[in-house]
């Protein structure tokens, strides 16, 4: 019979591609959908251990493929050659012929032959139409084996360049690199709600951001040098003190949730200190800029 999967090359714009280059092909998305991607990864209990940046390549490599109801998306026993990110409409898993349960959109699946290099272990059907991402395993493989080495350098200098950052020792810092997880944002969208509890740190790496309400409980630094916003929410106050809402489409921002930060970091202790520092010359600074003004 026909295979449910074809076995190389992949699909690109609907087109069979059949050369594989070791260049990745990207395919552009809005927010909302590496959101959705991103969401059924960290869902997944095998792929949310992923170094988090092969989590955002494999969100900028999934391309798209629609399945006509009835249609087998992955059939038991057999090699596997993508992993899967349900995005719209419904599927049902099927081992030996009984139903073992359905899928819904956010879901990611067919990891276990990709990752463990196992037959399928359960068929996959379209029980209406549906819209799934797919990722090929020579993709897969060439993220997986890639160096996070300059990334990671990457960020290393973004973080560094952040001034509240700047005197951190560095291996604090090389820490916050490595729990740092990436979160997309459309125009409109509220990263911060006033009132939410916090527990995580923000860094807006690209894109713009707006606040509604003036801050109080929390440090902003906006910095208009390379990176366009930068802001860190005090990591002591339980709950947010201001709304941010992003103002562009694709808004990404790092973030460090709050166990990871405290667990890499150290004592928040440690930090507040070093922060009421920083704040304390931050607010000399100001002292000194209403000084000149006033005196102008
Ligand atoms: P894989 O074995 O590669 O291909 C079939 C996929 O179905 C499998 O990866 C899982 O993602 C998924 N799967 C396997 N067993 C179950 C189950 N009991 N319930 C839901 N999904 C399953």
């Amino acid at each position: 019979g026909v295979s449910a999967e074809p076995t190389s090359g992949h699909f690109c714009g609907g087109f069979r591609v059949h050369h594989v280059s070791i260049e990745r092909a990207r395919v552009r998305k809005d927010s909302s959908t590496k959101k959705l991607i991103n969401d059924a990864i960290m869902n997944n209990d095998f792929l949310k251990k992923l170094d988090p940046q092969h989590m955002r390549e494999m969100v900028d490599c999934m391309y798209e493929r629609i399945y006509t109801e009835g249609q087998l998306v992955i059939q038991e026993g057999e090699p596997g050659n993508f992993l899967y990110v349900l995005a719209d409409g419904l599927l049902e898993v099927m081992q030996n012929g009984k139903l073992l349960g359905e899928m819904r959109p956010r879901t990611a699946f067919g990891e276990l032959a990709i990752l463990y290099n196992c037959k399928r272990t359960a068929t996959v059907k379209a029980v209406s139409q549906a819209h799934i991402w797919a990722l090929d395993r020579q993709t897969f493989q060439s993220i997986m084996m890639k160096s996070t080495q300059a990334t990671q350098e990457e960020y290393f200098s973004f973080l560094r360049s952040v001034s509240l950052l700047r005197d951190l020792p560095e291996e604090k810092l090389a820490k916050i690199v490595d729990c740092l997880e990436i979160d997309y944002f459309d125009k409109g969208e509220y990263i911060i709600r006033e009132g939410e509890e916090g527990n995580t740190f923000f860094i807006i790496a690209k894109g713009e951001v707006r606040e509604r309400t003036q801050i109080s409980l929390f440090i902003f630094v906006a910095e208009k040098s390379h990176i366009p916003l930068w802001h860190y929410r005090e990591v002591k106050a339980d709950v947010r003190s201001a709304n941010i809402i992003s103002t562009e489409n694709d808004t990404q921002c790092l973030v460090v949730d709050r166990d990871n930060f405290n667990q890499m970091v150290g004592t928040y202790e440690e930090l507040q200190a070093y922060l009421k520092e920083y704040v304390e010359e931050l607010s000399r600074c100001d002292e000194r800029r209403n000084f000149s003004a006033a005196n102008d």
